[in-house]
């Protein structure tokens, strides 16, 4: 099973890829992350998208299209969330080339529904555990232990550094002028299934459940 998850920055996109790894054995492919792996190993690509993401502005197509075709490579049994991508009418495009050029099928398109002021609390509060990638909120879900990750035990928390308001405001921006448009792409494909984002993080789970079991 292929997926996308599509929503604005906030609605859950990395919280559940990474509940569907754990239940369905499926892989995440989040351009965001490798983004930021890249700048936080310091290489060429890194150097050239941390300004741009700094700002909260979109990196170009052609580095994430890149950045995808290498992970895809490898292959998944389970198969893949793309989960941040495709941002674009092109990076969309470039993607169903890439599945049809492997075989492959993209079965379902979860459209991830939330208002801006959810978007603003979530984004706020939310910080993820450095080495195992878990993510949290300080309100909705803390860890169990304070400064401990519940999944791997880790102290290293960390903020992201383009989670504030200035920065959102760009962010929400380009989703609505640059990836809005996917949601009439993909439902014009009738590939497209909306779930309520603002409910609780295992409804959203169950939703999604109920999407790819039909899917
Ligand atoms: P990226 O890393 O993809 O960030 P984003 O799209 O802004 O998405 P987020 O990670 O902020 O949100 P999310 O939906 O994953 O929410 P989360 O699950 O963490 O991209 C970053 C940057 O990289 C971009 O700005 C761009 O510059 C660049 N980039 C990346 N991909 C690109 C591409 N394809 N093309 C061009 N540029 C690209 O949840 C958020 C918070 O809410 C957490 O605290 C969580 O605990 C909480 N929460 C989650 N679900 C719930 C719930 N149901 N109820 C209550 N709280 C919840
Ligand atoms: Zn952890």
């Amino acid at each position: 099973t292929n997926i996308i998850l599509l929503g604005p920055p906030g609605a859950g996109k990395g919280t559940q890829a990474k509940r569907l790894e754990d239940s369905r054995g499926m892989v995440q492919l989040s351009t965001g992350d490798m983004l930021k792996e890249a700048i936080a190993k310091g290489t060429d690509l890194g150097r050239r998208v941390e300004g741009i993401m700094a700002r909260g502005e979109l990196v170009t197509d052609d580095i994430v299209i890149g950045l995808i075709e290498a992970k895809m490579h490898d292959g998944a049994k389970g198969g893949f969330i793309f989960d941040g991508f495709p941002r674009t009418l092109k990076q969309a495009d470039a993607l169903g080339a890439l599945l049809a050029r492997t075989g492959q099928g993209l079965d379902a398109v979860i459209e991830m529904q939330v208002d801006d002021a959810a978007l603003v609390a979530r984004i706020t509060g939310r910080f993820t555990c450095g080495n195992c990638g878990a993510v949290y909120h300080d309100q909705t879900h803390p860890t169990k232990v304070p400064g401990t990750c519940d999944v791997c035990g880790s102290t290293n928390l960390k903020r992201r550094a383009d989670d504030n308001a200035e920065t959102l405001k760009t962010r929400l921006m380009e989703y609505y002028k640059k990836t809005s448009p996917l949601i009439g792409y993909y439902y014009a494909k009738g590939q497209l299934s909306a779930v309520d984002g603002l409910a609780d993080v295992d409804s959203v789970a169950d939703a999604i459940a109920s999407v790819l079991d039909k899917a």
